[in-house]
């Protein structure tokens, strides 16, 4: 979400009249859109940030800003943790970083913008239509914030509560992408599977968001849909029959676990058992073939015995995933976890952590073999950075494919026989235009 939430505000810029420069060092705004998620990632940018407000006394037409999750959660202390930032805007209300550098330029100082200052997901928005088409593939929007409340998770607070875009305002901006070129559509939302779940009633059986899966399938010219994330809770049975009954839908799912230990599923208030997560993708992998699966997990979390790590391990056999992010448990401030006792040394988190890489160098491999010597129908979205005569795109498995080929089939869908597999890619030769 964060990068999607960057080439918004690039679009809102470009749209005010600002240009991208090529390099950090000619560009008189730097903004830094930051993640609050893991608490490393907010030291980087507090040092990254320190760095840059050295040009501000060096040059009077610099200013620097910050956007995303750590305004949100840092809010007026940023200014203090760095007095020369101009403005920090939180995850909501980034739409308006036109008129907060405008407000700038009139000689204001120190702006903030927290969450619900300005109004998002407007029935009649058109903000989309600003969005610069760089790929086939383009990310939408259906869903901001979190209501859950996982004892581990800053989100919450970051993002605020759901909110849900209107049905309508999806489709046009899809019909917006489609007739510019754009070919799949990533659905995107902290839980997207919750979709309008408070407002939209169900269907013949049908949650509102199969139902705006449904929709979005209608629109000729799509070729491809994904969506990220669902929650375990809340994946039933018409979501996996819509596995089936819409092609286009592709045959991977993102599928946060987070652990494979009742106890610690309960402790990070995660409303789901493992037996209830392996039955949904035991369904999906029996009935969709060869359904990729990817997940989050999370090892060192307060409390951790090696027995529920072991139970994580041993999710970790059955399931074979194709792709696992595998994060050791941060404390982040205001969460309920970080106030549990039985904190875990780092140590450990990073020897479990080391124990899942191994594993899932395995698994990934196994299942990339699934492919090997097939046909995979490839949709090509650029050149490789090394060498221009490979190109390079994906499965609807999901899975990355580089293959020779000339660059006017960027963007094309083609037939790729896969002739050599990795841990994280396959390689191939074009089979067909
Ligand atoms: N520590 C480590 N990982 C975390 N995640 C969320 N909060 C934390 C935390 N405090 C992980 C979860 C989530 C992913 C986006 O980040 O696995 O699914
Ligand atoms: Fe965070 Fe849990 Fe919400 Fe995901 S569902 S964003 S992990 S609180």
């Amino acid at each position: 979400m964060n990068g999607h939430d960057s080439e918004l505000m690039e679009s809102v810029l470009i749209s005010s009249g600002f240009q991208r420069v090529d390099s950090e060092a000619a560009a008189n705004i730097v903004i830094l859109n930051t993640c609050s998620v893991r608490e490393q990632a907010e030291h980087k940018a507090i040092g990254r940030l320190q760095q840059l407000a050295r040009r501000k006394a060096l040059e009077k037409n610099f200013y620097l800003g910050v956007s995303g999750c750590m305004a949100q959660n840092l809010g007026l202390e940023l200014f203090r943790r760095v007095p020369a930032l101009d403005f920090a805007i939180a995850p909501g209300s980034i739409y308006a970083i036109g008129e907060v550098l405008k407000r700038l330029e009139h000689g204001e100082k120190q702006i903030f913008l927290a969450n619900g200052d300005i109004e998002t997901f407007a029935e009649d928005d058109t903000n989309f239509c600003r969005r610069k088409i760089t790929r086939v593939s383009a990310f939408v929007t259906i869903a901001n914030g979190c209501n859950m409340n996982c004892a581990y998770c800053i989100v919450p607070k970051t993002r605020g509560r759901e909110t849900c875009r209107p049905i309508n305002n999806i489709m046009h901006e899809v019909q917006f992408l489609v007739a510019n070129g754009v070919k799949e559509i990533i659905l995107g939302g902290q839980i997207v599977n919750f979709y309008g779940i408070r407002k939209i009633p169900f269907e013949n059986g049908k949650s509102p968001f199969v139902q705006l899966l449904e929709k979005i399938h209608t629109i000729d010219g799509l070729e491809r849909i994904r969506f990220l994330s669902p929650h375990p809770s809340g994946f039933r049975d018409d979501l996996i029959r819509s596995y089936s009954d819409l092609p286009k839908l592709c045959p991977h799912v993102h599928f946060p676990i987070q652990s494979g230990s009742d106890r610690i599923l309960r402790a990070m208030r995660r409303s789901y058992t493992r037996r209830m997560a392996l039955e949904i993708l035991g369904n999906l992998r029996r009935s969709i073939p060869a359904m990729a699966i990817s997940t989050d997990l999370i090892v060192g979390f307060p409390g951790e015995m090696e027995e529920d790590f072991h139970q994580t391990e041993q999710l970790f056999n059955e399931i074979d995933f194709d792709m696992a992010f595998i994060f050791k448990y941060s404390p982040r401030a205001g969460t309920s976890a970080a106030a549990m006792g039985n904190q875990i040394p780092k140590i450990i988190s990073e020897e479990r952590n080391q124990i899942l890489l191994k594993r899932l160098a395995v698994t990934s491999l196994r299942r990339n073999q699934l492919f090997l010597n097939s046909h995979q129908s490839v949709l090509v979205e650029a050149s490789s950075a090394k060498d221009p005569r490979i190109l390079w795109g994906y499965t609807p498995h999901h899975k990355k494919v580089f293959f020779p080929a000339p660059e006017k089939m960027i963007g094309k869908i083609v037939d790729v026989k896969i002739t050599r597999i990795t841990t994280c890619a396959l390689t191939g030769t074009l089979a067909s235009e």
